[in-house]
């Protein structure tokens, strides 16, 4: 047992030996997911701005019932991202994005130019109750701040599978372990998801964002079939990205769970 632990913490050594440093600092965020600055709080941070945390009633994450929900009619949806060889990967404390704005997202008439992506553990949302060990969000936002959300959940693969647009995007991961740090991504190739995406059934519903403010009116996008990570690159992402999920929100139009439960405490 003990030359097993030994052997099986050997690769993570020498992976922060090597590390590079980050290529410069970015302003965290500052909510989080422990204590006070967690999703229970986020009202209490700024009661003006984050109202839709705690009085919201089309709240994300949500619990997708298979059944109940709707699903994007093929082809009324058009996801477009372009290839770009880098782009700037930043560890916000409250989670990991990448900044890239070559891409937009068309659905109902309206075309939302892309804003970023970035990546949740676990899951947020979850499919009849069970959760993922990832979730990454395309968050696409318009001039008049109309905002939409591509979500893809991620399983970890028996066989070892990764998603290769993944696989460059955490090239470099190990110099951002740091909040408040950023570093370059590798090459980024979108064929691959952009074609999951278009191949494989897409739930959709209205919600809202689900990180402080909040904000509603949201349409979100996600793909009914999950991408690969493996148990390697999962376990290195989540060391860096530790936890961020929010807890899942109540039914679409019921009164939001934290007023509900305030009612209860008084
Ligand atoms: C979380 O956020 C709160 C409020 O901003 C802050 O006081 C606290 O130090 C943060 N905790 C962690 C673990 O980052
Ligand atoms: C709270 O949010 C409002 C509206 O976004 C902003 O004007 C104000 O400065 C914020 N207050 C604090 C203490 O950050
Ligand atoms: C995706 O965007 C690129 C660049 O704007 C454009 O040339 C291409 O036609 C778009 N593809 C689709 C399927 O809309
Ligand atoms: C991506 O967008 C940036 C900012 O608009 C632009 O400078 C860059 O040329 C674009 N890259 C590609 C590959 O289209
Ligand atoms: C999009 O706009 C066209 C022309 O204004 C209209 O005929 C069509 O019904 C609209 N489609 C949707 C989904 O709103
Ligand atoms: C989405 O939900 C918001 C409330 O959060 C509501 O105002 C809006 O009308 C809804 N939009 C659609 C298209 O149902
Ligand atoms: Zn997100």
């Amino acid at each position: 047992m003990k030359s097993f632990l030994f052997i099986a913490a050997l690769p993570l050594v020498s992976a922060h030996i090597h590390a590079r440093a980050a290529d410069g600092i970015v302003t965290p965020n500052s909510f989080n997911y422990t204590n006070l600055g967690g999703p229970l709080n986020w009202y209490g941070l700024n009661t003006t701005a984050n109202d839709a945390c705690a009085k919201g009633t089309h709240q994300s994450p949500i619990d997708i019932g298979t059944q109940t929900v709707d699903y994007a009619v093929a082809g009324s949806v058009n996801f477009n991202v372009t290839n770009v060889p880098s782009a700037k990967f930043e560890n916000l404390g409250s989670g990991l994005e990448v900044v890239i704005t070559n891409g937009s997202l068309a659905t109902n008439n309206i075309t939302y130019p892309l804003a970023q992506f970035h990546f949740h553990t676990p899951s947020e949302h979850r499919v009849n109750e069970e959760y993922f060990p990832m979730e990454c969000h395309f968050v696409f936002e318009t001039e008049a701040k109309q905002i939409a959300v591509v979500g893809f959940l991620m399983e970890l693969s028996p066989f070892g599978y990764t998603t290769p647009l993944f696989d460059s995007v955490f090239a470099h991961l190990d110099d951002i372990s740091n909040a408040g740090t950023y570093t370059e991504t590798g090459p980024l190739d979108f064929t691959g998801i952009i074609s999951h995406f278009n191949k494989f059934g897409v739930y959709t519903y209205n919600g809202s964002l689900t990180t402080p403010p909040c904000s509603e009116n949201v349409p979100w996008f996600i793909s009914t079939e999950p991408l690969w990570i493996n148990v390697q690159q999962y376990r290195a992402v989540k060391n860096v990205l530790k936890y961020n999920a929010r807890y899942t929100q109540d039914t679409l139009g019921q009164t939001n769970l934290l007023e509900v439960a305030a009612k209860e405490l008084n």
